[in-house]
């Protein structure tokens, strides 16, 4: 197949490696890819977000399948303008990604497919907003309801740092549009964990269950990242809980969203809360409650989930972007897998860019999969671009096994001022 993964990063680095993984062969480019994905596939030097140049190649090239990765060209209609040329797209159309660029829409397909979530009010008026602090209960969070790179979320301890949150984003204006809505939410108690489930609008596939980490330190410390680390699958989805996963919250929002006219076809990633027993128990009264929906792959998850996944890829993706997914196209291989993002040196707050990269291929030849997340090419030799910077996936028979190697593998890698979390899947071995 020809096919074209949109994005430039570590999870479009992965999809495009495990497309290079299929017993077929495939024709793979990737707009516009970085230093990493120049080794399985054609970089295209056409900007993800860029919907218009890329409607433009997908008109020359006429590829078999078109994947995207990121939200933001999805929430700007990039699988609207792909479809409409007759192309396949894996992704969903504006009207599907609004899951994620909108938390009170989210909120509102929720509530009315009956699935779980935190108890949230939307407000444009930081007074009224104030007003109804008073109806939740410490901690309580505050939320923009537009996309704001991960930023816009703010967990409030106090009354007065939730009042501050209000009038930042709708009187400060820090967000911008992003901003001009806040949802106030009740706080979930548990362990988080991320489902990604493939949908062709009628159906679904679930993923294995894998667990991110958000904070930039050691222990779950410091401020939020893109996350910095996952592994798969994630053991706080025990036993039956992802079949009851697909039938309280993924199918019913995939209906919900049909029944509104709404074909959704790609990744509805599923960002949930686990409380354990004796947690606090959400007003839903379930013990598993959405946090957030996101429209595509995840990024570290998409790097470790994906080595973990059998089949035909491509088959798996183009029946999910044709509405003819079934079950026996996706197999979950045995074992486990971790990956720990490596990162510039200041990220998540500034960092510099342009540091020379040395190790890259002893790490690889340790047996680990390196993806690259902000790399490029400069005269020969793999710079630093970006805050996440390499995604080192390790895969073994058990998740020590995975982890170990994906750490060995990262200790080959060397450039100034590089940083890691030295604790990837501590929840999991916590558990033993
Ligand atoms: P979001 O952008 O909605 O995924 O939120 C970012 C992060 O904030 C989540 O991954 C959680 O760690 C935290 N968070 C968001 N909403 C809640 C909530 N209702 N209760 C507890 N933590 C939350
Ligand atoms: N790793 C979190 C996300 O992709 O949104």
């Amino acid at each position: 197949m020809k096919i074209l993964v949109v994005g430039g990063g570590g999870r479009e680095h992965a999809i495009a490696w495990r497309l290079s993984e299929d017993s077929e062969r495939h024709e793979l480019f990737c707009a516009p890819g970085n230093a990493g994905t120049a080794a399985v596939a054609s970089n295209v030097p056409v900007g993800a977000e860029d919907v218009d140049g890329i409607v433009k190649w997908v008109r020359e090239n006429s590829p078999d399948l078109v994947v995207v990765g990121p939200e933001a060209p999805l929430v700007k209609g990039l699988a609207d303008a792909v479809t409409s040329i007759g192309v396949p797209v894996f992704g969903p159309v504006a009207a599907g990604a609004r899951l994620e660029g909108s938390k009170r829409f989210a909120k509102e397909v929720m509530e009315a497919a009956g699935v779980p979530t935190a108890k949230a009010l939307a407000f444009t008026d930081a007074a009224a907003a104030k007003a109804a602090l008073g109806s939740f209960s410490l901690p309580v969070v505050v939320k923009a309801d537009g996309l704001a790179a991960g930023k816009g979320v703010v967990v409030a301890e106090t009354r007065e740092e939730a009042e501050r949150a209000i009038d930042d984003m709708l009187v400060n204006g820090r967000f911008g549009a992003a901003g001009a809505e806040v949802l106030l939410e009740e706080f979930l108690d548990g362990e988080e964990c991320s489902i990604l489930a493939m949908t062709d609008g009628r159906t679904a596939v679930l993923l294995p269950p894998s667990q991110d980490h958000k904070r930039i330190f050691d222990g779950d410390k410091g401020p939020n990242t893109g996350g910095m680390g996952a592994y798969a699958p994630a053991p706080v989805v025990e036993g039956g809980m992802l079949a009851e996963i697909k039938k309280r919250i993924i199918m019913p929002v995939v209906n919900e969203m049909s029944r509104r006219g709404v074909t959704y076809r790609g990744i509805l990633y599923a960002g949930l809360m686990v409380t354990p027993e004796g947690g606090r128990i959400a007003l839903s009264g379930s013990r598993v409650n959405v946090v957030e929906f996101n429209a595509r792959f995840g990024d570290p998850e998409t790097e470790a989930v994906l080595p973990l996944v059998g089949g035909d890829f491509a088959k798996a993706l183009l029946h999910a972007a044709t509405g003819r997914l079934a079950e026996g196209d996706v197999s979950v291989r045995d074992g486990a897998s971790a990956t720990v993002i490596i990162a510039s040196g200041g990220y998540p707050g500034s960092y510099e860019k342009g540091k020379e990269i040395t190790g890259l291929a002893e790490a690889a030849a340790s047996g680990a999969v390196v993806f690259h997340c902000g790399t490029k090419e400069d005269g020969g030799r793999v710079v630093t671009s970006g805050g996440r910077v390499l995604s080192v996936t390790g895969v073994g028979a058990t998740l020590r096994e995975a982890v170990d190697k994906s750490y060995s593998a990262a200790a080959k890698i060397g450039f100034d001022g590089m940083y890691m979390r030295h604790d990837i899947a501590h929840r999991a071995f916590d558990r033993e």
